[in-house]
């Protein structure tokens, strides 16, 4: 099993979240959190990165907590669910992942799941969402994934249906975690913004330009999310073919998503 590094920092130096460097050991196999190992380096990095969290913010206080990056495949579906799966198992409370990302959905596929009756059919009105929870290995941890597949999501994003969604969802759970889509190439993490206590930005080192993670951070702020930190992914010694840029980008992904329609 390959070792990737994976550090949490802040966006500028001169912040409190200070510079950290962690080791998270990621499964590669198809559905790598089916089985969380909790032992695993990978949660203990996580546990010191929500402990982190906790100390410098509050995040008692904090419920919705929202991980995005800039582009499409920074590793921000892997560190949500390690997330996710670290503070159920370690703070003992009701914690739910929740898959916002509707256009490349990956929680369901992450813990060998169905992705159906989730988001997008709460969102539609066609499914009530206490019905929609899904249990996991973990006692704590319940995911609503991605749901059925729509051809609107930004706009079912734009309706008052989010907030409902958001208000029953804090009604259940403690702690929240959302998996989101990138921020450059589509607008729908941007709604998501009114509904989250703090975002969590996934940067892959060495590959993504820092003039592209400073766009997607003023993006951000100006939607008026609270920007907690950084976690730095360093996903080239595994995946070299990023190394082609040509495989970033708003093309890519749209159609993508469309040859897949899964
Ligand atoms: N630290 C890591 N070590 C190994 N593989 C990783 C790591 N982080 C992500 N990956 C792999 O990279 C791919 C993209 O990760 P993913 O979390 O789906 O990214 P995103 O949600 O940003 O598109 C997946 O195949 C995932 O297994
Ligand atoms: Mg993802």
């Amino acid at each position: 099993m390959q070792v990737n590094t994976i550090q949490t920092h802040s966006i500028e130096t001169n912040t409190t979240f200070e510079t950290k460097t962690i080791t998270a050991e990621t499964p590669r196999h198809r559905a790598p959190f089916a089985n969380f190992v909790d032992e695993s380096p990978g949660a203990n990095e996580f546990r010191r990165l929500y402990s982190k969290l906790k100390n410098l913010y509050g995040a008692a206080d904090m419920k919705n907590f929202l991980v995005t990056s800039s582009m499409m495949s920074e590793g921000k579906s892997t560190a949500s669910a390690l997330l996710a799966c670290t503070i159920a198992r370690y703070r003992n409370t009701k914690t739910i992942l929740v898959d916002c990302d509707l256009r490349r959905p990956r929680v369901h596929q992450l813990f060998g799941i169905p992705k159906e009756e989730g988001v997008a059919d709460v969102l539609t009105g066609t499914r009530k969402l206490d019905t929609c929870f899904k249990r996991t290995s973990i006692e704590n941890l319940r995911l609503l994934t991605a749901g059925s597949i729509v051809d609107n999501p930004t706009e079912l994003f734009n309706s008052p249906r989010l907030r409902d969604l958001f208000s029953e969802i804090k009604f259940y759970f403690d702690t929240v975690i959302v998996d989101s889509p990138p921020v450059i190439p589509v607008t729908d993490t941007l709604i998501l913004s009114p509904e989250m206590d703090g975002a969590l930005m996934v940067v892959k080192a060495g590959e993504t330009h820092k003039e592209v993670v400073k766009r997607a951070v003023d993006m951000m702020r100006n939607a008026g999310f609270n920007i907690l930190g950084v976690i730095i992914n360093n996903q080239k010694a595994v995946l070299p073919y990023y190394y082609d840029q040509s495989y970033y980008g708003y093309k890519y992904y749209v159609r993508d998503e469309k040859k897949k329609k899964q």
